[in-house]
């Protein structure tokens, strides 16, 4: 079934000129069919550099909507039109524009996990793979509104030693892991490496090796030296870490870290979306031009 599918994707995808884009945690089978996956980062630039009629996006919505502001003569389609981020849910851009207005010196600064409509009232964007970057790039005497990632901003706020302003927002996801899932890792595999998203929380990323994106950690895992590391993130980058370093053992933190929006796209949602153009994505012109800016910045840095 899934070899007849996978055909007639293919066959849709020349007859279309499309390329599939995936993040690293969606179903594997989606990931091996993926003419690019990646992070965040590696999504947004390869989307900036696109020459493709087509772009199907699977991951969850605000990277579909990164990838049409990067590559806005593509249609962008999202194979599944409930596959959302709940994070990119608590910053509406209604309380970041009435934010704004309350604090016009501040300077705000988004996590790419934010609507379009969002990022279009702020100053920078950033993702995990460039969040250092992007602060240091902010001078001293400005004050920052980190939005909408509080662990994200506390990671940085400790690291950079620099005082930010934290929106309470969090990946659900990854604000569940507790300092005593690491430690029981540590006692179970002491001989692994625990590698970490730097979106949990501070007491826990503190007790881990490394914090990196998911593609930070690919490349870790890549070049390390060890033989074993305990994951500690969404368990769909498993797959991928896998498959690329077959003579490494890659143990979750906890089965249960799963983002259920991430796995919603299946191999008929990405049929259907090429043969019906479903769901296409898009934005107000208004939101076009204003969200590309901080994007933009972003890459530019
Ligand atoms: P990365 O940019 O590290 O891939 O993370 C995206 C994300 O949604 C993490 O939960
Ligand atoms: Fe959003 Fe967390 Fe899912 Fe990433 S893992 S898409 S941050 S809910």
């Amino acid at each position: 079934m899934d070899d007849v599918l996978i055909q007639e994707i293919q066959l849709l995808k020349k007859q279309r000129n499309a390329v599939i884009l995936a993040h690293n945690y969606v179903q594997p089978e989606i990931q091996d069919l993926a003419d690019f996956l990646g992070d965040s980062l590696e999504l947004s630039r390869r989307a900036a550099t696109l020459n493709a009629d087509v772009v199907v996006f699977c991951g969850v919505r605000f990277m579909a909507e990164t990838a049409k502001l990067l590559s806005p003569d593509s249609v962008v389609l999202l194979p599944n039109s409930s596959a959302s981020c709940p994070m990119a849910r608590m910053a509406s851009s209604t309380m970041v524009s009435n934010y704004k207005k309350e604090h016009p010196e501040d300077v705000l600064v988004a996590y790419v996990n934010s609507t379009a409509a969002t990022k279009a009232h702020v100053d920078v964007c950033c993702t995990s793979g460039n969040v250092e970057k992007v602060i240091n790039s902010i001078p001293e005497d400005h004050e920052i509104m980190f939005l909408p990632d509080k662990n994200l901003g506390a990671n940085m706020t400790r690291k950079l030693k620099r005082s930010m302003k934290l929106w309470n927002g969090c990946c659900p996801i990854h604000d569940a892991v507790t300092p005593e899932m690491i430690h029981r890792a540590r006692e179970q595999y002491p001989e692994a490496e625990i590698l970490i998203h730097p979106e949990c929380r501070p007491e826990v990323v503190e007790l881990c090796d490394a914090a990196l994106s998911t593609g930070g950690m690919l490349r870790y895992a890549h070049e390390s030296k060890s033989k074993e590391f305990v994951i500690a993130t969404e368990c769909g980058i498993l797959h991928r870490l896998r498959k690329e370093n077959p003579d490494k053992t890659f143990h979750p933190l906890h089965p249960e870290l799963v983002c259920e929006d991430m796995k919603k796209i299946t191999l008929e949602d990405v049929r259907d979306a090429l043969l019906y153009n479903r769901e296409e994505i898009r934005l107000s012109s208004e939101i076009m031009t204003m969200a590309r800016e901080p994007i933009e910045r972003m890459l530019a840095l």
